[in-house]
């Protein structure tokens, strides 16, 4: 919390919403002459220790991309391999949490509807331990921001309203009522979204570092916080200086 104190005094907002593509599992495997599942597994044991690091700097919202609509295109193994490990998970890790942390909920963004069954159960047993508490976890797993819209449309449409605005939109995304990233940090190096958050990176301040998602420390995350809070966010308008 004292980190909090110390970066808001430099004139920036302070930091709210985190997202994180959490890439490189399977360079980080590679390079050691081990299996992608063997990645995948490695990435699954930093996870709790970078959202209380990102609690410390008082982020309320973090939503992690696990799994992409695109990501089926890999091999049935590898994918049979993810699920299993995303089951347990949060059947080891995230429903323990939610339990004895008082203030912690977990959300599933995503369409649920093509997970095997035994994990969309899991997910779902998850999210109804507990909602609306102060720190929400989302967790992106079949997760794609085109169709996140898509369906935000449909539902919309469903409803009974004819005309859409970016609000009326808003309040149908997965993330709702979370807000928008204020940071987008995907570790592995490359420089793309990847059908992450379209609609609700707009102005998300985006961090590439070329740590892979299983070696992500907490001086990765001092890195991450020190490169936000030393952006100007304009959101179109001007510096107060420049006024
Ligand atoms: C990210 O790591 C995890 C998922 C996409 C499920 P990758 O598996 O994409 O790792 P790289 O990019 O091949 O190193
Ligand atoms: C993005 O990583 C998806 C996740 C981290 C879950 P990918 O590895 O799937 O992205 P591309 O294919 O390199 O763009
Ligand atoms: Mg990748």
């Amino acid at each position: 919390m004292s980190k909090l104190k110390d970066t808001s005094v430099e004139g920036n907002n302070k930091i709210n919403s985190v997202a994180i593509i959490m890439d490189g599992n399977g360079r980080w495997a590679k390079k050691r002459g081990l299996s992608r599942t063997e990645g995948h597994r490695a990435g699954a044991k930093v996870i709790s220790t970078v959202i209380k690091l990102f609690r410390e700097y008082g982020v309320h919202h973090l939503t992690l991309y696990a799994f992409s609509t695109e990501n089926w295109k890999r091999p049935r193994e590898e994918v049979d391999a993810i699920m299993e490990l995303i089951y347990f998970y949060i059947d080891e890790h995230v429903i323990p949490a939610i339990k004895e942390q008082g203030d912690l909920c977990v959300k599933f963004i995503g369409d649920k509807s093509a997970l095997p069954k035994s994990l969309r159960e899991k997910c779902i047993e998850a999210e109804e331990l507990a909602k609306d508490r102060p720190f929400v976890c989302n967790v992106a797993l079949n997760y794609g921001g085109r169709d996140e819209i898509i369906h935000a449309a449909n539902r919309a449409i469903a409803d009974g309203h004819t005309l859409l605005s970016e609000e009326l939109l808003s309040r149908y995304m997965y993330t709702y009522p979370s807000p928008d990233p204020d940071m987008i940090i995907r570790t592995g190096g490359d420089l793309r979204i990847s059908n992450f958050l379209l609609w609700q990176s707009a102005y998300s301040e985006l961090i590439v570092i070329d740590t892979l998602w299983p070696d992500f420390s907490r001086s990765d995350v001092d890195r991450c916080v020190t490169e936000y809070f030393s952006r100007h966010r304009r959101f179109g308008g001007l510096d107060p200086e420049d006024q």
